[in-house]
């Protein structure tokens, strides 16, 4: 989710106000997910580089993220959506919000219709790097670091690799997203800032991928 700084900017409010602006593209895409039938839908909420950012914001999206989740996870638990989060849980989080985080996983963990996977203080890199540590703390011995290995011991190992990234707010990079997992995923980007973003650009990035063609390093089949 991009763009939301821009979007506050060209109508003279602040960052913060597009952020909250942000809930409704975030609600309208997921349900929009959820009736197209998509499995799981990531989306980058918080990343391991954005305590960078002035505190006022950081305390900011820290509660709006915790409020979001109080006032949303019942209806999406009604509605048999699964959340889940990638990334960090250190220090860093303040405790009502792991504490919200665990409630929502609890709450959701038998639900089968999509997978809602919020990267919360995620990086691309510090999954890898934590996915090392326990590597070692599982005495792995060299001979045996396989793919496999490592891919078993990211966040969520049995969350499949993404088929589609899409990336809104007109910039072109990955921002130390899904590093490992996106190794082969078709990537989208568009334009629009993600206050605006609903639905119907989801659907557009989905139309665009189906006329990818994928061969994983292979040949044309
Ligand atoms: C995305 O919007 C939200 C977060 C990264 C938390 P930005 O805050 O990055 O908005 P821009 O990129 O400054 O417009
Ligand atoms: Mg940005």
């Amino acid at each position: 989710m991009d763009g939301n700084g821009r979007w506050a900017q060209r109508q003279g409010l602040k960052r913060t106000e597009g952020h909250a602006a942000g809930e409704e593209a975030l609600v309208d895409t997921a349900y929009g997910a959820l009736a197209l039938g998509v499995e799981v839908l990531t989306c980058y909420a918080f990343s391991t580089e954005n305590w960078v950012r002035p505190v006022d914001e950081v305390r900011f999206l820290m509660n709006f993220n915790e409020s979001l989740l109080k006032r949303r996870m019942h209806e999406l638990n009604e509605d048999g959506v699964r959340i889940v989060f990638s990334g960090r849980r250190d220090w860093r989080v303040p405790r009502r919000v792991l504490s919200n985080m665990r409630e929502a996983e609890e709450l959701t963990r038998r639900n089968k219709k999509m997978i809602f996977n919020m990267a919360f203080n995620y990086g691309g890199r510090a999954e890898i790097v934590d996915a090392v540590k326990r590597l070692i703390e599982d005495g792995v011995p060299a001979s045996k670091v396989t793919e496999k290995a490592i891919a078993q011991r990211l966040y969520h190992p049995e969350i499949p690799d993404p088929d589609l990234v899409l990336r809104p707010s007109g910039e072109h990079r990955i921002s130390n997203y899904l590093l490992w997992e996106i190794a082969y995923s078709e990537l989208v980007f568009d334009d629009v800032l993600w206050p605006d973003f609903r639905r119907e650009h989801l659907y557009a990035a989905i139309e665009e991928y189906q006329r990818r063609e994928r061969r994983f390093g292979g040949l044309e089949s």
